[in-house]
């Protein structure tokens, strides 16, 4: 079987990458025959990501930084974890629990410069939970986490297999998000949710159907026929399901979540008529999910109204919503980058401050939301 189909502007996967992505390949084909010739595109993404040891968040490729797909905020610079700390520890003093979970921490990077920075200015914290649904991520979390803080620091860092019940404290997730599955419709008379097929060696697109939960969520979103025909777009129903579990496992909590996306009159505007899918292969950004299953990375943009109203009817209240940009900037990012003495690393920093907050790089793009449940604290910020 070969499904392989190589865009030509992409760089070639070796031939193990490609043995991988092929059994991967082989495994998604198996239920689209099980389920009569399709399967839906939430489900297509699912697999792609998270298909045990063959997804690309499950298997063992490097992800993150120059030697994998893409770069994400703590990858940039120690400066967004140092100032997320600082944020966090302004909360631990107005009584929040000084404990913090960390959903999908990716290399590490981030809960590294929290808990250092935290170290560095005697700021007193129990515990630092991770939550990561990839063993392999969790090994490579385990190694740098180890081989960077202190032997006391690193044994307050705990790893879980499911969310704690009855959390208290500060619960954080960047780029997370946007790299849960979601449904794929079109405008095509009526609205239709689409899914993939697999004809002649290679996965199509296929319809999927014209009277599901994604086509329901949909039509209320264009309850006033605003969208134009063939207008393509993603919803995430995900959100719902995901946000009702953190509330159930939550006490007393502040939730802070970082992510690019939208307020959603932007995420469903007329122009923005094939949607928000974006796949990451070696630094090229690309809109074909269909590109090498199992290789890239495959994200949609994050709609923002959708995360505040699941929130609410999960049980929390929304304490805002901001750009990175004027997150950063209002909790002491510029501070934090002023306190070198070292020239180049001061040209350095300052080069990682434009990328994290300029208007054409991550700063408007980039969105946090905060959300409390059963306290309420002031969030500098938002
Ligand atoms: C794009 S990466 C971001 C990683 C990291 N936070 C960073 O900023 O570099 C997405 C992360 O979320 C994790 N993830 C996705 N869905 C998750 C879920 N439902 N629960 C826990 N982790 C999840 C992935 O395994 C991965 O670590």
């Amino acid at each position: 079987m070969s499904s392989y189909h190589p865009a030509a502007e992409l760089p070639a996967p070796d031939d193990e990458q490609i043995a991988h992505s092929v059994r991967l390949i082989e495994r998604i084909v198996e239920r689209i025959e099980q389920q009569g010739g399709v399967i839906s595109f939430r489900q297509y993404m699912q697999a792609c990501l998270y298909e045990p040891g063959l997804g690309y968040y499950a298997a063992g490729s490097i992800k993150f930084g120059k030697h994998g797909d893409f770069i994400t905020a703590p990858e940039i610079s120690p400066l967004f974890g140092q100032t997320w700390a600082l944020h966090i520890a302004s909360l631990f003093a107005q009584g929040l629990s000084a404990q913090i979970l960390e959903i999908g921490a990716g290399s590490g990077r981030l809960a590294c410069d929290i808990v250092r920075e935290f170290d560095a200015n005697h700021i007193d914290w129990q515990s630092y939970f991770i939550l990561e649904t990839s063993a392999d991520l969790r090994q490579r979390q385990q190694q740098l986490l180890r081989d960077q803080l202190t032997p006391q620091a690193f044994a307050k860092i705990i790893w879980l297999d499911a969310l704690p019940q009855g959390f208290s404290g500060m619960i954080i997730g960047n780029e997370v998000l946007d790299a849960m599955p979601v449904s794929v419709v079109l405008k095509d008379g009526d609205w239709i949710e689409l899914g993939i097929g697999f004809e002649q060696g290679r996965f199509i697109w296929k319809e999927f159907s014209r009277n599901s939960e994604a086509v329901q969520g949909i039509q209320e979103i264009d309850v006033d026929n605003h969208l134009p025909p063939q207008y393509c777009t993603e919803i995430n129903l995900n959100f719902a399901p995901w946000l009702q579990a953190l509330s159930d496992a939550s006490a007393q909590v502040v939730v802070e979540l970082i992510d690019y996306g939208y307020e959603r009159a932007q995420y469903y505007h007329v122009q923005r008529n094939t949607g928000t899918l974006l796949c990451f292969y070696r630094h090229r950004s690309h809109p074909d999910p269909l590109v090498f299953p199992g290789l890239q990375d495959i994200t949609a943009f994050v709609d923002f109204d959708a995360v505040a109203d699941a929130a609410g009817q999960a049980g929390f209240e929304v304490g805002g919503l901001t750009t990175q940009a004027g997150f950063l900037m209002e909790n002491g990012l510029l501070q934090q980058a002023g306190v070198c003495e070292d020239e180049l690393q001061q040209l350095a920093l300052a080069q990682q401050v434009k990328s994290l907050t300029l208007p054409g790089e991550m700063g408007e793009k980039f969105k946090v939301i905060a959300l409390q449940k059963n306290i309420n604290l002031a969030l500098k910020g938002f």
